[in-house]
Order: structure tokens, then C-alpha cells, then sequence
């Protein structure tokens, strides 16, 4: 157990291997409350994969994930859903033929447990619609409530995925390239809005657009082959050497 409130998330030594390549090695990443915390690193350098260990979509080959101080490795991920990590994709993963409501409605509703849904019906069903309509306004949506969320914009399809995510009432959100895609426009609507949902959620953020995280995050870890290359205050990494030479240094902005 961790003894400091202020640390939300903690790795102790995560590793991932696919047989012989480590993906993820050995990574440990301290995650502050409200200190929005971005990844970077290159293509193929274990981000998505080390965000699918800190939800439950992958098991790690070793190592620990500590959220709240409590030891979630290994836990199923609507168990780690409901402990309040909510995490959204590299790729767009939203109902198209579902409109942006039902959309919400559907992961406000993952968020119950079983025994809730069967007990208390009414009840539940009413909470879930307003939690459902709570996103929808945080993201932005309220306007588009009833279209079918296939037939929207491509960067209001990524709203809705945040909408989604905020459906679940984490308290940790974990994005894994929300900005992936997106034309000048659609980014900057997508970094406001991220800038309002840092101050109120834990946030931690995968991204390339280099604009954006330096824009959004308080904290960088940067991850190269797997491994942590360096990971602190935003003006410590923009100052790194060793940062510098391997990622933000020329051609930085391939990325
Ligand atoms: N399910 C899997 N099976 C085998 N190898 C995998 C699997 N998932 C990822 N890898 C490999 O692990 C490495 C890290 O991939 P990962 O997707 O985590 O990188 P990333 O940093 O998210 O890259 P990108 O910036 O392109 O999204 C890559 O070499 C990738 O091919
Ligand atoms: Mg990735």
C-alpha cells in the first residue's frame, strides 16, 4: 500500500513480454492527483501496451499496479472500471448505429455492478440516464444527443468517446491518443476540452502531438523500446539530455 495520498496511480517494475519482445520492461511510474501526466515516446515503444497493463486489458508478465494505494494488477478490466479508472482507445471504438445518447447510456451502465442492476431497477435506471446526460454536456454533445453517432464528424466521435469514458464517473482518465486523427480544428476543440476535464479528473494521457502535451501535462514519462527513458516535471524532460538525443531532438517533429 502506498502511504501518500497524493500518488492515484503507481507501477512498480511493470513488464511485458509477446514471447521474446519486451514490450514493456520493467516501468515504474508514479502518477500524481491532478497532475496531469503525459507518455511520449516513438512509435512501438510500449505506450498503448503499457496503458492496456494499467487497465486490466492486458495481464503483465510481472510487476505491480497500484491505484489508490491498493494492488489492482491482474484485475479484470470492469473491475478496474468500477474501481474508477475509465480509459479510452488509440482507435475510435463507439456503437455507430447507436446515437450519442444510447452510447453514453451504455457505458454509464458498465459501470454497475450486477447485483445493483437486479435490485434496484428503477432506481439505477434513472441514475444511469443522468450520468449518461452529465457526459454528454462535459463533452461537449449535449447538442447532438439524439444522432446516430456513426453519421457525426470524426472529431465528434472522438467526443463521444471521452463522453464515454466520463460516463463511468471515473476518477482517473487514461487516453490513449486523443488527438490520433484529428485535423487543426477538431485538435484544438479536443485540447480545450481536455483542458477542462484535467482540472477536475486525474489524467493520464498518450499522445504525440508534442503542442498538446506540452500544452496539457504537468508531468512527462518518456518511454523509448520498452523501457523509461526519464520521467518528471514538464520543464525537467524539455531540458533532458538524454531526452533530447533519443526523442525531442531532430526530427522530434515526425512525431
Ligand atoms: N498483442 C501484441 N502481441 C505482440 N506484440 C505486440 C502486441 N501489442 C503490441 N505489440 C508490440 O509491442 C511493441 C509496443 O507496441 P505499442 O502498441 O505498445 O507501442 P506504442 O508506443 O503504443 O506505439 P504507437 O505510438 O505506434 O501507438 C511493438 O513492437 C508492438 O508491435
Ligand atoms: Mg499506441
Amino acid at each position: 500500500m502506498s502511504a501518500d495520498d497524493s500518488v492515484i496511480l503507481e507501477t512498480r517494475e511493470l513488464t511485458k513480454a509477446f514471447g521474446g519482445l519486451v514490450a514493456v520492461n520493467t516501468v515504474s511510474v508514479t502518477v500524481r492527483k491532478g497532475e496531469p501526466h503525459a507518455i511520449i515516446g516513438p512509435n512501438g515503444a510500449g505506450k498503448s501496451t503499457f496503458v492496456n497493463l494499467l487497465t486490466g486489458h492486458l495481464p503483465p508478465s510481472s510487476g505491480r499496479v497500484l491505484f489508490r494505494g491498493r494492488d489492482i494488477t491482474g484485475l479484470p478490466t470492469h473491475r478496474i472500471s468500477r474501481l474508477g479508472i475509465g480509459r479510452s482507445y488509440q482507435k475510435t471504438n463507439i456503437f455507430p448505429t447507436f446515437s450519442v445518447f444510447e452510447n453514453c447510456r451504455l457505458a454509464a451502465q458498465s459501470r454497475l455492478s450486477t447485483s445493483m442492476r437486479f435490485f434496484r431497477p428503477a432506481v439505477t435506471l434513472a441514475e444511469v440516464n443522468r450520468q449518461a446526460e452529465q457526459a454528454m454536456e462535459q463533452a461537449g454533445l449535449a447538442a447532438r444527443r439524439d444522432r446516430t453517432a456513426g453519421t457525426m464528424s470524426y472529431g465528434e466521435q472522438r467526443q463521444l468517446e471521452i463522453a464515454m469514458v466520463l460516463a463511468t464517473r471515473p476518477e482517473l482518465l487514461v487516453l490513449d491518443e486523443p488527438l490520433a486523427g484529428m485535423g487543426k480544428e477538431e485538435s484544438e476543440r479536443m485540447v480545450a476540452l481536455l483542458k477542462g476535464l484535467a482540472a477536475q479528473y486525474s489524467l493520464v494521457l498518450v499522445e504525440h502531438d508534442m503542442d498538446a502535451v506540452f500544452s496539457l501535462a504537468a508531468t512527462l514519462t518518456v518511454m523509448v523500446n520498452g523501457t523509461l527513458l526519464e520521467s518528471g516535471p514538464v520543464e525537467q524532460i524539455r531540458a533532458s539530455q538524454a531526452v533530447q538525443d533519443a526523442y525531442l531532438g531532430d526530427g522530434a517533429e515526425a512525431y
